[in-house]
């Protein structure tokens, strides 16, 4: 998932360290007055309501073999799987049990329980099937969500949690051309029918798009969010070749439900700069970019350019 070295990692992430540690934070909040009433009661209380709620789709051991297990397209989830089911954070589990699998764009044979199990309770469960995971579930290997500011409503509810979070598949496994060209490129239709002819192709209105753009012939109108002004040179080859991780510059895409960021020249920062408050540049502004030459040159032995007709030509 993480794509060459870690020398990008300490450089800014965008801004979305704010947001992150306030998730951080109340994550920690929750977890440690979890910890507080003693966690034991609290997992027998959601094995009751698992056995009552979802032992009929997931099974009794939650392998996702239950007797109604047999009339999904897409089967119930195994939970006891960690290798899949460890990488997602409370939030997903909490929203997908509460207001359905769609909610996060999985299939909608998952129903939503909000109106039948209060929060606590979800809370309950989700403690259950924790336990059941093997590998065994380690609560500081999860990292919360991120919701990205000024995130586009997409053609087609795409997540990179479920894709790059959850399956772990590479960056450049769909993102292809990013280390020989200009582009990183975005997966065609055909490609994403190579796994969705099958995958949630009867079930799941969200994957039917995708068939439904093929039928017409026409390619997915994705709305895009990292862009820079034409007269800006920016190629992806020499960053990735260099070994910058993608969220360098594109911050923690694998914990967000859709891709949002906020770039380029603001008012509001200039006017920050202009009373001397010398905020740090916005993403994909030209100081942004030349700040980052600047140190990898100093810090990183690298060679980038300094001179306006090499980003302006
Ligand atoms: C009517 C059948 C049904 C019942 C009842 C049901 N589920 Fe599900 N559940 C599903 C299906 C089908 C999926 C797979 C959705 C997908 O992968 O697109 C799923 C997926 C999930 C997921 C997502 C996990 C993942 O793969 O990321 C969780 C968590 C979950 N269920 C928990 C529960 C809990 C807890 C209950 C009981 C409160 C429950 N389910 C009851 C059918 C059911
Ligand atoms: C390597 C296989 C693979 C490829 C390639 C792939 N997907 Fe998926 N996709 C999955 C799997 C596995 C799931 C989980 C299905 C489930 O549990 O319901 C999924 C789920 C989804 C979902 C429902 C969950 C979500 O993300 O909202 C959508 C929509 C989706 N894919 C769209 C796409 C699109 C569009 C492309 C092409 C750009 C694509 N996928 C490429 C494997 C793949
Ligand atoms: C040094 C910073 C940087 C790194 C590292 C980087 N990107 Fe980008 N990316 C950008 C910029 C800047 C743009 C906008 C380019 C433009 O508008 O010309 C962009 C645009 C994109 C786009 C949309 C346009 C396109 O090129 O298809 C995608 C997708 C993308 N990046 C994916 C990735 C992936 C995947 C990686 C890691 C393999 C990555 N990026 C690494 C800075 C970066
Ligand atoms: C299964 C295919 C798939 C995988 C794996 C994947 N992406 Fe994407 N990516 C997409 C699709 C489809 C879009 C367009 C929809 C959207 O913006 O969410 C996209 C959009 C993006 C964008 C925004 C492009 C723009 O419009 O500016 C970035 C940045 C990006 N991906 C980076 C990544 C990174 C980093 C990873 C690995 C952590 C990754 N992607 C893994 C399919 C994928
Ligand atoms: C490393 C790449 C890079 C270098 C080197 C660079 N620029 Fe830029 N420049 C950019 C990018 C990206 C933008 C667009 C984003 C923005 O407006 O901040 C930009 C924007 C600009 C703008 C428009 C600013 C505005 O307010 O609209 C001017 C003028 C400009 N550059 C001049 C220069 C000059 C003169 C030099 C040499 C001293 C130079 N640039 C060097 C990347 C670069
Ligand atoms: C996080 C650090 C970082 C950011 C942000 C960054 N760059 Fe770079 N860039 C590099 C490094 C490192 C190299 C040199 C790689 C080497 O020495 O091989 C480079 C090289 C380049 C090159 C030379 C490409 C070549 O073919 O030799 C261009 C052009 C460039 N960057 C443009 C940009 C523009 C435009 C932006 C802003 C939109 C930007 N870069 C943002 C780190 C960064």
């Amino acid at each position: 998932m993480k794509t060459g070295s870690t020398r990008g990692e300490r450089s800014h992430l965008l801004g979305f360290g704010v947001t992150v540690l306030l998730i951080a934070v109340r994550g920690w909040l929750a977890s440690s007055s979890a910890a507080a009433a003693s966690p034991a009661p609290d997992v027998a209380a959601g094995r009751a309501l698992y056995a009552t709620h979802c032992a009929l789709c997931h099974g009794p051991s939650g392998r996702g073999d239950g007797p109604s297990a047999v009339g999904f397209a897409t089967k119930p989830s195994d939970l006891t799987d960690g290798r899949l089911i460890n990488q997602m954070p409370d939030d997903f589990l909490v929203n997908v049990i509460t207001h359905g699998g769609s909610v996060e764009g999985l299939s909608s044979g998952m129903p939503a329980f909000g109106a039948y199990l209060s929060d606590a309770q979800v809370g309950q469960l989700i403690l259950y099937v924790r336990s059941l995971a093997s590998p065994p579930f380690q609560t500081a290997a999860v990292v919360p969500l991120v919701t990205a500011p000024r995130a586009p409503k997409q053609p087609i509810f795409f997540s990179h949690v479920v894709h790059a979070g959850k399956y772990r598949l590479d960056c450049q496994y769909c993102h292809a051309d990013a280390r020989r060209s200009e582009y990183a490129g975005i997966p065609s239709v055909e490609r994403c029918l190579g796994c969705h002819r099958i995958i949630g192709a009867q079930d799941n209105p969200e994957i039917g798009k995708i068939q439904e753009y093929r039928r017409r012939g026409q390619p997915i109108p994705w709305i895009r969010v990292f862009k820079l002004p034409e007269f800006a040179y920016f190629t992806h080859k020499a960053h990735i070749r260099f070994g910058l991780a993608c969220q360098t510059c594109h911050g923690p895409i694998e914990r967000m439900r859709v891709v949002g960021a906020d770039t380029g020249p603001s008012l509001a920062h200039d006017l920050m700069n202009l009373v001397g408050l010398k905020p740090p540049p916005r993403p994909l502004t030209m100081g942004w970019c030349v700040d980052c030459h600047r140190r990898e040159n100093a810090e990183g032995g690298a060679r980038a350019p300094l001179d306006c007709a090499v980003c302006h030509h």
